[in-house]
């Protein structure tokens, strides 16, 4: 195996980090909550709902929602709002045709292989049930890709193995209509988003395969050296732009 097919760290979470550094990503979900409309009375399951903030959104509108979350520090998080949390990954199955709707914002793309997870979804839809998702789509975050791996090899590390999976419109369409989808709507969307805490509170929530394994002296030197790199996407007030591409998609259970 070289560098390149070496994860240096699995993503952790912490969920009074994550609240810290990332609150953006649950309020940046209204457009995909809106596309999936709940209903009162609806059951409906949240793959990776994270610390629970946009499923307590989902509950607010009367629905019957269960959370789905594989990390125990934002499990509980969400459990703390009064969610139903079942505390395991996608690709372990979740139900048969038991939701009226599954719905997911920014977590397909930590799924590398998410075809079980696909087929899981349609398992557990009742016939006529909706996919509605958002994900980190082709292309997403390019730059900083591209800014980081530039400071870890002027390091001299290498590339860390791909810890993400944005797919283009074609590929995620294709998996969806494998798994049994009907796919009504799917494509990418930019969305460049100003980040609360800067480059160094996105690394720290986001950046462990890359970071996680060095030094702390080398990670603040890998971080300094990746914000510099990144300053064309820091604006006049300094705040800095991450270069997101969501994939947006709604698919149904024929
Ligand atoms: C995203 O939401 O697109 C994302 C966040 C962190 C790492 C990778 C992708």
């Amino acid at each position: 195996m070289s560098d390149h097919d070496t994860p240096r760290a699995g993503q952790a979470w912490d969920a009074a980090g994550y609240v810290h550094h990332a609150s953006f990503v649950a309020e940046r979900g209204s457009d995909i909550f809106a596309a999936l409309a709940p209903v009162p009375g609806e059951a409906i399951l949240d793959i990776g709902c994270g610390d629970g903030a946009l499923t307590a959104k989902i509950a607010a509108e009367g629905a019957a929602v269960t959370g789905l979350e594989p990390d125990p520090s934002m499990a509980a998080a969400a459990r703390a709002r009064g969610l139903e949390v079942l505390e395991q990954d996608a690709r372990t199955p979740f139900g048969n045709s038991r939701f009226d709707a599954v719905f997911s914002n920014a977590a397909l793309h930590w799924i590398r292989d998410p075809e079980p997870a696909l087929a899981n979804a349609f398992a557990a839809l009742k016939p006529g049930g909706r996919f509605v998702a958002e994900q980190g789509g082709f292309g997403n975050v390019a730059a900083i890709r591209i800014a980081l791996e530039a400071a870890l090899g002027a390091k001299g590390l290498g590339p860390a193995a791909e810890p993400w999976d944005f797919p283009t419109p074609a590929v995620q369409a294709a998996r969806l209509e494998r798994a049994g989808f009907r796919v009504l709507q799917i494509g990418l969307v930019p969305r460049p988003t100003p980040l609360p805490t800067g480059w160094e509170g996105w690394l720290a929530t986001f950046g462990a395969p890359f970071l996680g394994e060095l030094s702390d002296a080398a990670r603040r030197a890998v971080v300094a050296d990746c914000a510099a790199r990144l300053s064309v996407l820091t604006d006049e007030t300094g705040t800095a732009h991450a270069d997101y591409m969501r994939l947006r998609f709604s698919a149904v259970r024929p």
